[in-house]
This record gives C-alpha cells, sequence and structure tokens, in this order.
C-alpha cells in the first residue's frame, strides 16, 4: 500500500520568547487523510507550534515543508493561500454579521453581491454535508458556541483549507457537540484533508484521532499511531509520572446553609430575563454542581452570587448576611473567591505575574504596612505559589498576558484558593477548562481540600464527567430556571443531559 502523501513537515522548529523556549527543535508530520492530536502539558508548546505553521509567528530557526514544498510562511495570508486554516480558542467573527457576511469577509471574492446567492448555495452545500443546523444568513450573535465553530471551520474549508488546525475546540463545546465536532473531524479525514486537534481530553483523543504527537517543554518527544496506546500512556508521556486517580467522597455537609439565594430574577447584558427564578442553599462543606448547556442562565447567576451583577428581585444571603447587590469588594471581604470562566478577562494582562497573585490580597498585612507594599515578601510568596501551582513562567516579574492559556488559568486559580484565609465560598465556573491532566488533577484536588474544610463550593460545568465526580449535588439549569436536582446516588449521564435538553426532572423517568 502506499503510503499517504505528507500534508505538512515541520523540521527542528525552535522558536525562543524572552526567557522561554516554546518550541526546542520541535518535528511535526501531517498526512492526508488523518486527524492527529497533539499533546502537552500547559505552556508545552502546542498552539505556538500551530501558531507558527499558520503564519502567526515565524520560527527562529527549522523548515517547513508544504506537501514536500519548503515554504516560508509570512502570515495567516500565506497560510490559507497554502491550504492551511486555524480555528483558534477564541471565536474571531463578527456578531452582528451573519454567518455568510462573516465568512466572505477576508476572502479574495469581490463582488460580494452579486455572487451572494452562490456563495449562499456552495455554504449550503458544506453545511448540508456535514450535518449541521447552521444557516448562511443566520446572525452570529444568535448561535450558540458549537456553532460560532462550525462557522470558523466553514470559513477555513470554503476558503479551500486541506490542511486544517484546531486549537482546544471541544473545550467550548457540549458533550453532545463535541460528537458533532468528532463526525465533521472524522469526515474531513475521509475526504483527504489533514487535520490537527491540540486538545487536553485524553478519552476524546483516543476516541477521534488517528495518530498522536506528544510535547513535552517545547519538544516534540514522541509520534504514535492511537491504537497504539491508551490514555494512560499518555498521561505518562505527557507528564513524566504517574497520576493518581482522585476519589471522591460522600458529602460531610450540613447545617445552616452558607449561602442562599431566593426569587432571584437576574438580567443579562441584553437586558433581557437571564435568570427567571431561582432559589437555592449551599451548606458548608458540600459542592454543588450546576450543569447546563451554557448559555441557560447559570453565567449571570454566578455572577449574581458574586457580587458582579445586580439583581432584580430576590435575596442573596452569605452566612446569614443580606448581600443583595452589595459591591463585590464586599463579597471577597466577606470570603467568596470566584474562578471566572473567562481567567483572562480577570487577569492583569499588562501586569507582572507576581503582581496578579497578589491582586487581590494587595491589604494583607503580610504585604504591606499601611500603604506601602512589600515588595521582598510579595514576590516571595508568589516564587512559592509558583512553584506550588506549577505555574509555567520565565519569572515572578514576566508579563502575565504571554503566559499559555493554562497557565493563565492556574494563576487565577492560585490568586483566589491561596491567599485568602477566611474564603467560606468558592464560586468555580468551569475550573478546570484549558487546563491538561495533571493540573486538572491539582485543581479538583483543591477544591476537594477546600471541600473537606468545611467551605461551600458551587461548581459550574460543562464536563459532566467532572461534575459527577466532584458534586455532592447537582442542579440543572435550563432557560433561566431549575429543572432538576439530583442527589450523588442518582447521578446519571443520561439524565442530566436530557435535563440539559429541558426535560424536566419529574419527567425524566428513574
Ligand atoms: N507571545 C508570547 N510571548 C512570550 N511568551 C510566549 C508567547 N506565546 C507563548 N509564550 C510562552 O511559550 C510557552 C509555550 O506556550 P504555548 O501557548 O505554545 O503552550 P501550550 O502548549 O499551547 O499551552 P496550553 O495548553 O496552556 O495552551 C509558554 O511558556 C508561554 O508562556
Ligand atoms: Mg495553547
Amino acid at each position: 500500500m502506499e503510503s499517504p502523501e505528507k500534508l505538512v513537515e515541520m523540521r527542528s522548529i525552535t522558536k525562543r520568547f524572552p526567557g522561554v523556549l516554546a518550541n526546542d527543535s520541535a518535528s511535526f508530520t501531517l498526512l492526508r487523510g488523518e486527524v492527529h492530536a497533539l499533546l502537552g502539558e500547559n505552556g508545552a508548546g502546542k498552539t505556538t507550534l500551530m501558531n507558527i505553521l499558520y503564519g502567526l509567528y515565524t520560527p527562529d530557526a527549522g523548515e517547513i515543508f508544504v506537501r514536500g514544498r519548503r515554504v516560508q510562511i509570512r502570515g495567516p495570508k500565506d497560510a490559507i493561500s497554502l491550504g492551511i486554516g486555524m480555528v483558534h480558542q477564541q471565536f474571531r467573527l463578527i456578531p452582528t454579521h451573519t454567518v455568510a457576511e462573516n465568512i466572505i469577509v477576508g476572502a479574495r471574492d469581490v463582488g460580494f453581491v452579486l455572487r451572494f446567492g452562490r456563495i449562499n448555495e456552495r455554504l449550503s452545500e458544506l453545511i448540508k454535508y456535514y450535518g449541521w443546523s447552521i444557516s448562511p444568513t443566520s446572525k452570529v450573535w444568535q448561535l450558540t458556541a458549537g456553532e460560532k465553530q462550525q462557522v470558523e471551520i466553514l470559513k477555513a474549508l470554503y476558503r479551500g483549507a486541506e490542511i486544517l488546525i484546531l486549537d482546544e475546540p471541544t473545550s467550548v463545546l457540549t458533550p453532545q457537540e463535541t460528537v458533532v465536532l468528532f463526525q465533521t473531524l472524522r469526515k474531513m479525514a475521509s475526504q483527504g484533508l489533514g487535520v490537527v486537534l491540540i486538545s487536553h481530553k485524553l478519552d476524546e483523543v483516543m476516541a477521534v484521532s488517528d495518530r498522536v504527537t506528544v510535547m513535552r517543554r517545547g519538544r516534540t518527544i514522541v509520534t504514535k499511531p492511537t491504537r497504539e496506546t491508551n490514555q494512560r500512556e499518555l498521561a505518562f508521556l505527557m507528564v513524566g509520572r504517574e497520576l493518581s486517580e482522585l476519589e471522591a467522597r460522600p458529602m460531610a455537609a450540613g447545617g445552616k446553609p452558607v449561602l442562599e439565594a431566593s426569587g432571584l430574577q437576574i438580567l443579562d447584558d441584553k437586558g433581557l430575563l437571564a435568570v427567571k427564578n431561582i432559589s437555592l442553599r449551599l451548606f458548608r462543606g458540600e459542592i454543588l454542581g450546576v450543569a447546563g448547556v451554557s448559555g441557560n442562565g447559570q453565567e449571570e447567576l454566578i455572577e449574581a452570587l458574586v457580587g458582579l451583577r445586580k439583581v432584580r428581585a430576590g435575596k442573596i444571603l452569605l452566612d446569614g448576611v443580606e448581600m443583595t447587590n452589595r459591591p463585590s469588594a464586599d463579597f471577597i471581604r466577606e470570603g467568596v473567591a470566584y474562578i471566572p470562566a473567562e481567567s483572562l478577562r480577570y487577569t492583569a494582562a499588562d501586569m507582572t505575574v507576581a503582581e496578579n497573585i497578589i491582586l487581590k490580597s494587595y491589604r494583607n498585612r503580610r504585604f504591606s504596612k499601611r500603604i506601602f507594599i512589600n515588595w521582598k515578601t510579595v514576590y516571595d510568596e508568589a516564587g512559592k505559589i509558583i512553584k506550588d501551582f506549577n505555574i509555567v513562567t520565565p519569572s515572578p516579574f514576566s508579563k502575565a498576558g504571554n503566559l499559555s492559556g493554562g497557565n493563565i488559568q492556574r494563576l487565577v486559580i492560585a490568586r483566589e484558593l491561596n491567599l485568602q484565609d477566611n474564603i467560606k465560598v468558592i464560586v468555580a465556573a468551569y475550573p478546570s477548562k484549558g487546563l491538561d491532566v495533571a493540573s486538572t488533577e491539582f485543581v479538583q484536588r483543591k477544591l476537594v481540600e477546600a471541600r473537606e474544610k468545611g467551605v461551600g463550593i458551587i461548581l459550574l460545568s460543562e464536563d459532566l464527567e467532572e461534575l459527577f465526580l466532584l458534586s455532592d449535588r447537582i442542579i440543572v439549569m435550563y432557560r433561566g430556571e431549575i429543572v432538576g436536582e439530583l442527589p450523588r446516588q442518582q447521578f446519571d449521564l443520561e439524565k442530566v443531559g436530557l435535563m440539559m435538553t429541558g426535560v424536566k426532572g419529574a419527567e425524566v423517568k428513574a
């Protein structure tokens, strides 16, 4: 049998950033017709390597061949004309434009209006072929995260991409959307495309890829056919040690609720009622899981619970103290920690890593004498936290904005969990999003430890496995309401999955 064509060959790619060797003589080959998973711990250099292929960075050394020809890729334009497409973690779409308009922006097509019909026809064909449900005429703001991602993929395909790079595509998807994406990837591979899939989720990698490449500290350490490896070995290759399984323990909760909300009505950014009528109680030493497809009011709910969003009606009590519509600084002072979904937004990108770590606790006496900050103590402490949380950064003085996605997430978690002694409640939104296996385990362990100390935790996650592992109780949200509540003994994937689509708890057969 003839071996498939090499669509891409990257040889000995080296890329330095100030103080960091992001890619260290890394090599990577993508074959026609394969889904190739790219794995590695946070900061291993995956995004950098693929950004180089897409022309966003110029390598310091190394060679790139596309379909056997040596190429210089000076920017995304060069990449696109070589048939390379990339879907980033953050979508780059214009919300007020339609799907078709978004796809045409930047394409070399002229006479858009004239040929609009033809373009729509071609897009509809592609949409139908991949079995999607988006329409070329829908406005992007109306789409779910999964649909926006389809638009990004469609954009690449429409421009004739044969090589498609997806950077952690499933981190924004629901389990159902992930299934659809994987069908799409397999279809592309069977059409002769080459797909690069960056992911931290080993079960997904095992399910959808043909080959996997593992990176460690900027190097590509191994490439293997997926069927010749397993999750355990992959984790070992990435981390360089065996990982232990987290054991879930039964709830030790009870007594008075530490957080109590009743009759909440909350508006979203557009002024629409995102939370219609929600009441809940969180007990000490309890992890309350909140399941739901993103966009059903859960983001607005948790923002209200940490004082970042006003409620239109209802009451919030913390340890019996009325907190309704008080400023977020009061919530912090009263012991509410918040791990936000978009950690980047809650990081001061231009400040140093150390400054970010102490951001919330600079009034702490350890760091300041009256108004003067004791920088020596700050940097000592920061150094310790960087080590404890395994934050990959050249130094505590480096700009936080330059850290890899997973390391920014670790930074925020370190800041929230490490420096407050009086934490009563942790509100965690997608805390392991973007984290590699070792860090996910680390964060989950931190949450369990906090629970054991009596902290009440609200955990928002779209990863049902994570929710089932950690939660003592799960509530399911749909269209601004709680449609069901399950104690640990009744956790069931299908049941929760159904409730997430709006089937009420009582209607689900036990
Ligand atoms: N523009 C930049 N300036 C400075 N350093 C950078 C820049 N981009 C990446 N780095 C550094 O290069 C290293 C590799 O980062 P990269 O984003 O490629 O990692 P990754 O494997 O994608 O990690 P993650 O899983 O967390 O997304 C990290 O230490 C990161 O801080
Ligand atoms: Mg990355």
